[in-house]
C-alpha cells in the first residue's frame, strides 16, 4: 500500500497523453487557471465566493502564492533517480507521500456528495483525509466509506466542553488517528466577498452536518443560550426560503421537519456556540485529557507558538493562514515555515498548507523543513467540476508532479529533499 505512489508522475503523463491520442482531454484541468474557471462555472455565486475569497482585500491570498514564487528549486544531475521513494511517515504509520487533504467545510456548497466523494477519493489514493468539523456529512458516514484508510478529525473548540468531548469520541469511535485543533478562527475573518452576497452558508443550515448529529448538541437544542442573540432578520419571502433551507438541511429532510423548531434552533445555536475566543494555553490539558490521540495545533505562525506547543506536549504543527481567509496582511505560511522549522528542531511534524497549487510547491515546502503539506482549495474545485473523479485527478495531478519534480530536482526519496535544493527566498 504504502509504494502506491511509486512513479506516479510517468503513469499518470502515460495515462493522459494515450488517452489524448483517442481524441480524450482530462475531465479536470491540470493548469490551475483552467482549473478554477471551470470550477467557477460550475458553482452558484455564492459557493464560489465561499469558496475562493479571502479575508479583506485578500492580500494574504496573494502572499500566500508570492512566497512559493519566490522560491527556486535548483535541480542537481546524474543522481540516479530511477526509482522514486515519495513515502514518509508520521505518527507511526506509513503514508505513500507527503500529501494530506486540509479539512475544508461546506463542501456541499462545491458538489452535492459533497465530503462523502472526498472521503472515497481520499481512500482510493490512500491519502489522509482531516474531516472538518464544518463538514456537510457526519464523520462517521466518511469514515464508513473509507475502509481502513487513514483520516484524521479537525476541530473547532466551541462553547461547551460536552460537546468538545463527544466530537472527539466520535472521531476516536470512526477511526480517526488524530486531532487538529484550528485555532485561527476564534472568530470569522472579514470576508469581503460573501459580505458583498450577504451569504454565510451556515445560516442556511449548511455545513453543520458535524453539529447536528451529535447527540450532545441535540439535547443542549432544548436548553436556553447563556449568549445573547442578535435582532432577527425581516420577515420577507427570503426569510421564508431561508427558514426551508435548514430545514432541508437539518437530519431528515423538509417534509420531516416541516413543523418542527429545531433546524433554525440548531442554526441559531451553532453560529453563537461554534466558537470560544477566551480559549487559552491552559485549556489544551482539557483536549489532552480527552484522547490519547496525537494533538496538532493549525494556524500556527509564529515560532515563540511553536516553542510554547512543544512545551506543552503538543505532537504536531500545522503551519496556516487558514488559506487567507482569516487575517488580511498575514504572514504567508511558506514564510512562516522556517523560522517554525528552527525552533521545533525535528521534535515534531510539521504540516503546512495555504497556498500549494502543485507538485513543485509540496517540493519547496518540505525543502523548507515541513514534514508533510495538505491540500485545500484545488481538491475543492476538483471536486465541483466532477465530484469524486475529480478529487482523484487534482490528488493525482499534484502527486504526479511532485513525483517528477523530485527526480528531476536530483531527489531519490522525500528525505533527500532538504534546504540546499533551493535557491531565492
Ligand atoms: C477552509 N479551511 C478550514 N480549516 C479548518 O480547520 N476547518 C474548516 O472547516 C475549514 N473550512 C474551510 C473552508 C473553505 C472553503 C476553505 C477554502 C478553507 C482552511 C483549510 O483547512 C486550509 O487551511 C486552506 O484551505 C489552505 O489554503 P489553500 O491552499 O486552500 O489556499
Amino acid at each position: 500500500m504504502s509504494d502506491l505512489h511509486s512513479d506516479i508522475g510517468r503513469k499518470r503523463q502515460r495515462a493522459i497523453y494515450v488517452a489524448g491520442v483517442g481524441g480524450h482531454r482530462p475531465v479536470v484541468p491540470v493548469a490551475q487557471a483552467e482549473l478554477e474557471a471551470a470550477a467557477q462555472a460550475a458553482m452558484t455565486p455564492e459557493a464560489w465566493a465561499y469558496i475562493a475569497g479571502g479575508a479583506g482585500r485578500e492580500s494574504t491570498l496573494d502572499a500566500n502564492r508570492a512566497a512559493f514564487e519566490r522560491w527556486r528549486i535548483v535541480p542537481r544531475v546524474l543522481r540516479d533517480v530511477e526509482r522514486r521513494d515519495l513515502t514518509i511517515e508520521l505518527f507511526g504509520r506509513r503514508l505513500p507521500s507527503p500529501l494530506l487533504l486540509c479539512p475544508i467545510g461546506v463542501l456541499e456548497m462545491a458538489h452535492r456528495d459533497a465530503d462523502l466523494a472526498v472521503a472515497k477519493a481520499a481512500a482510493t489514493l490512500q491519502v489522509p483525509y482531516i474531516f472538518s468539523n464544518q463538514a456537510s456529512v457526519p464523520m462517521e458516514t466518511c469514515a464508513a466509506a473509507m475502509g481502513d484508510a487513514p483520516r484524521w478529525f479537525q476541530l473547532y473548540w466551541n462553547r461547551s466542553n460536552d460537546l468538545v468531548s463527544s466530537l472527539v469520541r466520535r472521531a476516536e469511535a470512526c477511526g480517526c488517528s488524530a486531532i487538529v485543533l484550528t485555532l485561527d478562527t476564534t472568530m470569522l475573518g472579514w470576508r469581503s466577498r460573501d459580505l458583498d452576497l450577504g451569504s454565510l452558508p451556515f445560516m442556511q443550515g449548511k455545513g453543520i452536518a458535524q453539529y447536528t448529529s451529535d447527540p450532545v448538541f441535540r439535547a443542549e437544542l432544548a436548553k436556553p443560550l447563556d449568549v445573547a442573540a442578535g435582532p432577527p432578520p425581516p420577515r420577507n419571502l427570503a426569510t421564508i426560503a431561508t427558514a426551508l433551507a435548514q430545514k432541508a438541511n437539518f437530519p431528515g429532510g423538509l417534509l420531516k421537519n416541516l413543523t418542527s423548531g429545531d433546524p433554525r434552533a440548531a442554526v441559531q445555536r451553532f453560529m453563537l456556540t461554534y466558537s470560544r475566543p477566551s480559549l487559552q494555553w491552559d485549556d489544551l490539558k482539557f483536549l489532552r485529557q480527552c484522547t490519547k490521540l496525537p494533538v496538532l495545533l493549525k494556524g500556527v505562525l509564529h515560532p515563540d507558538d511553536a516553542r510554547k506547543a512543544l512545551e506543552l506536549g503538543i505532537d504536531g504543527l500545522v503551519v496556516s493562514n487558514h488559506g487567507g481567509r482569516q487575517v488580511d496582511g498575514g504572514i504567508a505560511s511558506l514564510d512562516a515555515l522556517p523560522a517554525i522549522a528552527e525552533a521545533v528542531n525535528g521534535k515534531i511534524p510539521i504540516l503546512l498548507d495555504s497556498g500549494v497549487r502543485g507538485g513543485a510547491d509540496v517540493f519547496k515546502a518540505l525543502a523548507l523543513g515541513a514534514t508533510a503539506v495538505c491540500l485545500g482549495r484545488p481538491y475543492v474545485y476538483g471536486l465541483a467540476i466532477a465530484g469524486q473523479q475529480g478529487v482523484e485527478e487534482v490528488m493525482a495531478n499534484v502527486l504526479a508532479e511532485f513525483d517528477l519534480t523530485m527526480g528531476l530536482a536530483g531527489c531519490a526519496s522525500v528525505r533527500g529533499i532538504t534546504r540546499g535544493a533551493l535557491g531565492g527566498g
